[in-house]
């Protein structure tokens, strides 16, 4: 049983990672976004998988989450870390800095999220009131606390289609809603975790501010400064859980 991390905008490779081996699956549902990588990090072994694929080429609203999640079951992940860029919305959600948040609201639309599809027999209901895994955002939260890394320990993660931005106002309803940050990948891979059973928690890495809350208009230069700037807090918060992992 290893951990596994999906890999959003920016976070293609693990740095440090000593790959040993990578598994072209497929699934039932299709082809993961990109082989999946077994590897270690200062000898613990972990699992690795860019969401957006090898060479950024798969956009949020493409992704086949489906086979994502289920391979990643399928070769023995124990729990999954989620990593997402996301936009701040509330007043403390400054550019560069991480959340994990403990709640999702789910704006999209259209997207296959569910293994349940063929009939209602053996459809499970999941319980998603608590859509992480705490213990896994625990750890999170200790190993951030363990390198002196300020994140937020809370939140809630309004997830839209994509792949436009937002308008103005569609983030001050999702402010009135209780979003404090808006991102295209949250879903559905938290509640296709869930089904199958696997822990999953989510690391956001907010890159820029949401539209209408600041002066500036959205630029992907900002968002690629901030995404660069913010990545080697990721990766110190990753090798810090995974070093309190076995
Ligand atoms: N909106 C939606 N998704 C995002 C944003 C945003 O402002 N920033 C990064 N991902």
């Amino acid at each position: 049983m290893s951990i596994a991390i999906i890999g959003g905008s920016g976070l293609s490779k693990l740095p440090e990672v000593k790959i040993n081996d990578e598994i072209i699956i497929d699934t039932p549902w299709g082809k993961p976004s990109a082989p999946i990588i077994i590897g270690e990090i200062n000898k613990t072994s972990i699992i690795f998988l860019p969401r957006h694929g090898n060479d950024h080429a798969i956009p949020p609203h493409k992704i086949n989450y489906r086979a994502n999640i289920w391979a990643l079951n399928k070769i023995n992940a124990s729990k999954i870390i989620s990593v997402n860029t996301v936009g701040g919305i509330t007043e403390l959600m400054n550019p560069e800095t991480i959340i994990v948040p403990d709640q999702i609201i789910d704006y999209t639309s259209g997207r296959k999220s569910t293994f349940y599809e063929k009939d209602l027999e053996g459809v499970k209901h999941i319980d998603f009131t608590m859509p992480y895994a705490e213990t896994l955002r625990d750890q999170l939260i200790k190993a951030a606390q363990a390198i002196k890394l300020k994140i937020f320990t809370k939140g809630v993660y309004g997830v839209t289609q994509g792949p436009r931005l937002e308008t103005a106002a569609e983030i001050s309803r999702l402010e009135r809603d209780g979003c404090d940050v808006v991102g295209m990948t949250g879903m559905p891979e938290a509640s296709l975790a869930r089904e199958l059973g696997l822990d999953y928690a989510c690391c956001g890495l907010i890159v820029n501010w949401a539209a209408g809350k600041s002066d500036m208009p959205i630029t992907m230069e900002i968002i690629e400064k901030n995404l660069k700037n913010g990545l080697n807090n990721i990766n110190l918060l990753i090798a810090g859980v995974l070093r309190n992992f076995n």
